[in-house]
């Protein structure tokens, strides 16, 4: 059993819990993910890490509730317990294993939508502690829906907060920021790091690509049971069949079919969908057991 040891509301429908899980705590890295499930019967909810103290023993998650499973999470409070935490799981961050003197001679510009601004921070946060000094972008929706900026300033070089709505920081979505602080502002990026909601992570890989700046993104929103069995996560990166849960989460972006993931995903969630997947995609319908049946 895992407990919880802090429970917040972060914004509307976005909480943020401190959880007691010493091995995943010692253990994890940037980029990486954890399933969690409330109980025996419960499901197997993948969430990325969003924090991790490795003395305390706890890892920080992010929920945004979706769904009945997320609502019944978030219900639960400080002293509560989790029946599993398991992790961590997927593959780091590639600028990890990377060297940090040849890291610093590279500008990276990490760019946060929404909810993806959990995934962003420990990121960020990492080439903070690394001695390193990254442009971070965080857009939301309107002011209420900026998450995690006290944190964020704290370890970023350059924050630059905007709203679609312009009721907090700059007005417009996080492409328009981009634009300007390439177009107008003369600033160069060597990477760039997009983590949110689908769409975004799209619209940025078009517009990085054009500025010619690399780009990696998290696949993570397409993830359902996390362990390479159920087939939910496959996507084509590059021309290759890849799984998000097993390969990824984190892809070259100017390489990723958003538009199959994204219809992929629309399919995924119903019985008559995953029937039209499975006569589509054969033998690689499921994900990287092969064999476990999935769906059926
Ligand atoms: P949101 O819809 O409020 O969008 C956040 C920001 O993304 C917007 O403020 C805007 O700046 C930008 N954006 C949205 N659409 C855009 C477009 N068409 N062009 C350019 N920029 C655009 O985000 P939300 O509701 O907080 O996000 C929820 C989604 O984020 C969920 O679907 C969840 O799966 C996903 N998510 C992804 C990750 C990941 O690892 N990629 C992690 C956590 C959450
Ligand atoms: Fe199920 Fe990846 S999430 S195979």
């Amino acid at each position: 059993m895992f407990q919880i040891v802090k429970s917040e509301k972060l914004a509307d429908k976005i909480y943020l819990m401190d959880v007691k899980a010493p091995r995943v705590a010692h253990s994890c890295q940037p980029g990486e993910f954890v399933i969690v499930k409330m109980d025996e019967k419960g499901e197997r909810i993948p969430l990325t890490i969003c924090d991790y103290d490795r003395e305390a023993g706890t890892v920080t998650i992010v929920i945004q509730t979706v769904g009945a499973s997320t609502e019944k999470m978030v219900r639960l409070k400080a002293g509560d317990f989790f029946e599993d935490v398991v992790g961590p799981l997927g593959n780091p961050s590639d600028f990890v294993r990377e060297d940090v003197e040849e890291l610093k001679k590279k500008k990276y510009l990490f760019v946060a939508g929404g909810v993806g601004t959990a995934p962003v921070y420990p990121q960020v946060k990492w080439f903070h502690e690394h001695g390193l000094d990254a442009d971070v972008i965080v857009g939301a929706k309107t002011k209420d829906l900026v998450i995690l900026e006290k944190e964020m300033e704290a370890v970023a070089g350059n924050l630059y907060v905007t709203t679609d709505d312009g009721s907090y920081g700059r007005k417009g979505m996080v492409t328009e920021v981009i634009k300007d602080l390439v177009e107008n502002q003369g600033k160069h990026y060597d990477v760039c790091v997009a983590i949110g909601p689908m769409i975004m992570m799209k619209f940025v890989c078009l517009l990085t690509k054009e500025l010619n700046i690399p780009t990696i993104v998290s696949m993570n929103p397409i993830m359902v049971d996390g362990t390479g069995m159920c087939g939910a996560c496959r996507l084509t990166v590059g021309g290759k069949v890849k799984f998000a849960c097993v390969d990824g989460p984190e892809f070259d972006g100017h390489e990723v079919n958003f538009d199959e993931a994204m219809k992929r995903q629309q399919m995924y969630k119903t019985e008559e969908g995953r029937a039209m997947l499975k006569l589509m995609e054969g033998d690689t319908h499921h994900g990287g057991c092969g064999n476990c049946g999935g769906d059926e």
